[in-house]
């Protein structure tokens, strides 16, 4: 027997099994149940997530010979008993039934051609006459205008189906006139769910790690992350490992991505370089590690302001594992990382030397823990200004914080900052006109490459003896 690819052989056969598009199929189903059929549909959304499949069932369903009126539960492809009408829309050569390419067919003449045409005659042996326009952004003005007569007026037993990646380009016209339906990028979580099930009926041993990770490259179409799943199988064979994921899809394993978030938990800007290079040397895309990066602390920000698992996207760790994660951080931190990072990966594409940006992108990231936002800072600085104006020292109310280890309070209020990095002016002022702190704020955050690793390195002690602010002081010690 010929091979036939997963994505295939597992289109869904029922309403049911549409992974991830609930409330469209429910709809459906309920309109097929109480005969409520609009005479134009219109499905939008990303590549494979189930339009084309659904326009098929909708089909079947209208035209199943099995009922003596439309039914929510066509016959499935797999029953022997299927009807010719079913058994023919699965192949694509249901003579009521017409699946047209637009963006093949884009000209006038070829919708008059395949639909005005034919439009008008009754449907040769099946309930309904459908016209399933595949890509239909894709037609010319001129078609559009042609189609929209037939769609505004449509003779009776004619239904349409148009399906569309750019839903943008459809005319308003012909918007107005269809039933809409916006198909949903599907959650990681969901796909993983079906690759499991198809894995298990194929007899394929892959643990659920392993199956994730594939999951995750379909970046919420199931139709991708049915082809890779295909192509660890040809590479792997039916017995597959996390390791032969990652070779076959040249994908990041979820094991570096944790090894970056415990860099940045443990301080360590050392593991930056290492997991650079392991991801040059696997021949792993840098962007896309980014992107795997920034889903992943998308999620653990999730997890920590929503507490559940409803929202995730990534699903690179279990749950367990990324509560552990998420509890490492505060949600500003996550919110500064995830700025942090966006920018490594908008640079990342422009870069000369792409390896040299990530390495300096997760070095920051690693470095940022140490570094305090730029609201705590403008506090202290206006502190101390505050302290200069006026000759009284300024008010002490907190120890300081551990991030400042580079700072010694001495008597009487002054503070001392060495010269080895720290980005503290002195953990111990709060000023009587402090300014809120900026923490939450992410467009406030202080980056390792910006002022305050300079401002360090100035002795403070020199601010005492400057005319006018702390800046002019520190410009011109
Ligand atoms: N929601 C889903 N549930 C289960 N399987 C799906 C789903 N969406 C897509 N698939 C799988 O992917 C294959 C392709 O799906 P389909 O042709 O419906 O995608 P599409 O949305 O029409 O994509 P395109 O815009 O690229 O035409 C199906 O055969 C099926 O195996
Ligand atoms: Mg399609
Ligand atoms: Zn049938």
């Amino acid at each position: 027997m010929s091979y036939q690819v997963i994505a295939r052989k597992w289109r869904p056969q029922s309403f049911e099994e549409v992974t991830g598009q609930e409330p469209i199929t429910r709809t459906l189903h309920n309109a097929l149940e109480h005969e409520r059929l609009h005479h134009a549909y219109l499905f939008s959304g990303a590549r494979g997530v189930g339009k084309t499949t659904t326009a098929r069932l909708l089909a079947k369903a209208l035209n199943c010979h099995k009922a003596q009126r439309p039914t929510p539960t066509p016959c499935r492809t797999d029953d022997p008993d299927a009807c010719a009408s079913c058994r023919e829309i699965s192949e694509s050569r249901s003579i009521d039934v017409q699946e047209i390419d637009a963006a093949s067919n884009t000209g006038v003449d070829n919708v008059r051609d395949a639909i005005i045409g034919s439009v008008a005659i009754a449907p040769a042996r099946d309930r309904y006459k459908i016209f399933i326009i595949d890509e239909v952004h894709m037609l010319s003005t001129q078609a559009f205008n042609a189609l929209l007569k037939t769609i505004e007026e449509p003779p009776p037993r004619v239904v349409f189906v148009m399906a569309t990646t750019e839903r943008h380009k459809v005319p308003e016209t012909i918007l107005s006139r269809s039933q809409q339906f916006e198909f949903r990028t599907i959650a990681n979580a969901k796909i993983l769910g079906r690759l499991r099930l198809i894995a298990e009926a194929e007899k394929i041993s892959i643990p659920d790690d392993a199956l994730r990770e594939i999951a995750r490259t379909g970046e919420g179409s199931m139709r991708d992350a049915q082809s890779a799943f295909d192509q660890v199988i040809s590479f792997a064979g039916p017995k597959i490992k996390k390791k032969d994921v990652e070779m076959a899809l040249g994908v990041a394993s979820a094991d570096i991505l944790i090894r970056v978030i415990n860099g940045i938990a443990e301080h360590k800007p050392a593991e930056a370089l290492a997991v650079a290079d392991d991801v040059v040397m696997r021949g792993h895309d840098l962007r896309s590690f980014c992107r795997d990066l920034l889903a992943h602390l998308r999620d653990l920000l999730v997890m920590k302001v929503a507490g559940s698992d409803e929202l995730l996207e990534s699903a690179i760790c279990d749950r367990d594992e990324l509560k552990r994660q998420a509890a490492l951080f505060s949600e500003s931190e996550l919110v500064r990382f995830f700025h942090s990072l966006a920018d490594t990966e908008t640079k990342l594409s422009k870069a000369a030397h792409p390896r040299y940006q990530l390495e300096i992108g997760l070095v920051k990231l690693m470095e940022m823990r140490r570094l305090e936002p730029l609201g705590k800072l403008l506090e202290r600085l206006s502190a101390l200004e505050e302290s200069l104006r006026t000759g009284k020292a300024p008010v002490q109310t907190k120890k300081p914080s551990p991030t400042s280890s580079g700072s010694q309070s001495h008597p009487g209020g002054r503070t001392t900052a060495t010269s080895s990095g720290s980005a503290s002016v002195g953990g111990s002022f709060t000023g009587t006109a402090a300014k809120p702190a900026l923490e939450a704020d992410p467009a406030a955050v202080v980056t390792p490459s910006s002022e305050p690793l300079e401002i360090s390195s100035t002795p403070v002690t020199r601010l005492a003896v400057g005319s006018g602010s702390v800046v002019d002081s520190a410009r011109n010690p």
